[in-house]
């Protein structure tokens, strides 16, 4: 794992943006995994500024989302298309119908659904960098403990505590999902990048986990040590619990050195 340790959840953005545009910058027709949640919004802000400041554009990229509610329509205020065209892409030159998401409602079976966004995937040529948040149990997408490391795009039932965590973004009376389809953890380990981003002390355990614990299907994210190319950006509250601070402290430092010198090296050895 990479571990990039920031000040604050602004700088983080600044850091996960980074990633991106080199990718968008240097691939031709980039396939970007994206997430939802309160966390990447400060990154979606960022890639709007730089989309508006014409250092980047969306008009070649493919997204996939992680993940979306289930029986939920597009249209919904709530559902997590909605969260994209507002978060980012109204804002940007992306082409809608090049942006994905796993919507599965009116009757659709979900077994199918999650095959063909596992086809659909696999057809844009595999996602070069999956965006990831974390949840304060430690899943990754809706993969939540006890997922299989083996997984693909399936219906999950959604746990007691993610249930809690999301509910702040409901108003009172309102329905919340409680099953959702995610991408698996094969899924997402197949991205040829992963840009995990935590910021704040509710995800100081679930990151303490992800990086200092077992690989283990109880912290999903833990699968992550097992990704050749797992950048990991922690504002200092997320990484308070990490043991060796101060040996991340002088890694990220060499890192940012080799960036300086070299740019940020994005593209799979085996594509160039
Ligand atoms: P959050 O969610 O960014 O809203 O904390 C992260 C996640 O559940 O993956």
């Amino acid at each position: 794992m990479q571990i990039v340790l920031c000040d604050d959840a602004d700088h983080a953005a600044r850091e996960a943006a980074k990633w991106v545009q080199a990718l968008l910058v240097q691939k031709k027709r980039p396939v970007l995994g994206l997430a939802t949640g309160t966390t990447p919004i400060c990154l979606y802000q960022q890639l709007i500024r730089l989309y508006q400041q014409k250092q980047i554009s969306f008009a070649s990229c493919t997204t996939f989302n992680l993940d979306e509610y289930f029986d939920i329509a597009p249209e919904h205020p709530q559902s997590y298309r909605s969260f994209m065209q507002h978060q980012l892409f109204n804002h940007v030159d992306i082409d809608r119908q090049n942006t994905h998401l796993p919507v599965c409602f009116d009757g659709q079976n979900p077994r199918r659904v999650g095959l063909e966004y596992e086809q659909r995937i696999a057809a844009a040529g595999g996602i070069d960098l999956q965006i990831l948040g974390i949840g304060s149990n430690g899943h990754i997408g809706f993969n939540e403990p006890t997922s299989s490391l083996a997984s693909r795009t399936r219906l999950k039932t959604l746990t007691a505590q993610t249930l809690s965590d999301n509910s702040r973004l409901f108003v009172p009376g309102e329905i919340q999902p409680t099953m959702a389809m995610t991408m698996g953890i094969a899924t997402i380990m197949d991205a040829r990048y992963v840009l995990l981003i935590a910021t704040g002390k509710a995800k100081a355990e679930a990151v303490r986990q992800m990086v200092c614990g077992p690989v283990s299907a109880y912290c999903p994210a833990s699968i992550l040590q097992m990704h050749e190319h797992a950048i990991v950006v922690l504002d200092k509250d997320a990484a308070s619990l990490i043991a060796e601070q101060q040996y991340l402290r002088v890694a990220e430092k060499e890192n940012q050195r080799m960036i300086e010198m070299y740019g940020l090296q994005f593209i799979a050895d085996r594509e160039v």
